[in-house]
C-alpha cells in the first residue's frame, strides 16, 4: 500500500496517459467483472428511480451514459480527460458531454445543466478527503429530491482504508502509467458520508454470478433533510 498522498491532478494526469488504452479495454469488452454483474447493476440502479436528468461524472468513454440514454430523458456526461469526452462524442447516442475535471468543480465551476434528479459516478471516484468536497459542490446541482449513486471496488472485510496503486497487470490491453487510488472500507463509506450530510438509502454488494465474489459495492444516498 502507498503511503504518500497523491493529488487530484496527479490521479486526472494517470487517465490523461492511460486514455487510450481505457477505450481499447472499454470496446473490447475487457473486464470480466463489469460484463458479468457491474454494468447491469449499475443501470438498473440508475433506472429504478426513472429519472428525467442524469448527470454521469468521471463518465470515461461514456458507455453508462448511453446505457441509460432515453429520447425522454437528458443524460450529461462530464470527464476530465479531453481525449475520453472526444471519444465519447463521437460515439454519440444521445447523451451530451463536457469536460470538467473534479478540482475544478471543488472551485466552484459547476455543471449547467441543472437540476438533475440523479448523480452518478461509476467506477469514478478515487480520491481521500477531497472526495467529500467534491460531493457537495455537486450537492448544489442535484434536486432536493433526487439521488447520488456511486459505485466503486469492495474488497474483503481485513483490506483496510488506504491509497493503493493500480499497475494494469491483469489487463491484456497495455497501459502506459500506474493509477494512485483510495481504497475507502464499506465502514468508513458509510461514516464518512454521514459525516457530510449524505443519508445512505442503501448500500448493495454486488457479487459474481457463479462465484460469489465480492466485485464491487453500489451505495445510493439521499441528501440528508437539514
Ligand atoms: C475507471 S474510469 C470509469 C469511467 C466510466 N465511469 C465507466 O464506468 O466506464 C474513471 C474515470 O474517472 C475520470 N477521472 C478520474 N479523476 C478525475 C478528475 N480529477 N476529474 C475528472 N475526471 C476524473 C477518468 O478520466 C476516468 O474516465
Amino acid at each position: 500500500m502507498m503511503t504518500d498522498h497523491p493529488s487530484s491532478a496527479t490521479i486526472l494526469k494517470s487517465w490523461q496517459t492511460n486514455s487510450q488504452s481505457w477505450i481499447s479495454s472499454i470496446d473490447q469488452n475487457e473486464i470480466a467483472s463489469r460484463l458479468v454483474a457491474t454494468n447491469a447493476a449499475i443501470v438498473e440502479a440508475i433506472l429504478t428511480h426513472h429519472p428525467q436528468r442524469v448527470l454521469d461524472v468521471g463518465c470515461g468513454e461514456g458507455w453508462l451514459s448511453r446505457a441509460v440514454y432515453a429520447p425522454e430523458r437528458t443524460v450529461i456526461g462530464i470527464d476530465g480527460v479531453d481525449s475520453l469526452v472526444g471519444n465519447a462524442t463521437k460515439k454519440a447516442g444521445g447523451p451530451q458531454y463536457a469536460c470538467f475535471d473534479y478540482e475544478a468543480i471543488r472551485q466552484g465551476k459547476l455543471p449547467p445543466w441543472a437540476p438533475f434528479d440523479l448523480i452518478v459516478f461509476n467506477f469514478a471516484l478515487f480520491e481521500d478527503e477531497a472526495t467529500f468536497a467534491l460531493l457537495k459542490q455537486l450537492n448544489q446541482v442535484l434536486h432536493p429530491n433526487g439521488h447520488l449513486l456511486i459505485q466503486t471496488i469492495g474488497l474483503l472485510e481485513q483490506e483496510p482504508s488506504g491509497w493503493r496503486t493500480e499497475d494494469w497487470r491483469s489487463m491484456k490491453t497495455k497501459y502506459p502509467a500506474p493509477f494512485p487510488w483510495y481504497y475507502r472500507t464499506r465502514e468508513d463509506w458509510e461514516k464518512e458520508l454521514a459525516q457530510n450530510g449524505w443519508e445512505i438509502r442503501a448500500f448493495t454488494s454486488i457479487l459474481h454470478p457463479e462465484t460469489g465474489q465480492l466485485l464491487s459495492w453500489i451505495i445510493e444516498c439521499a441528501r440528508e433533510r437539514l
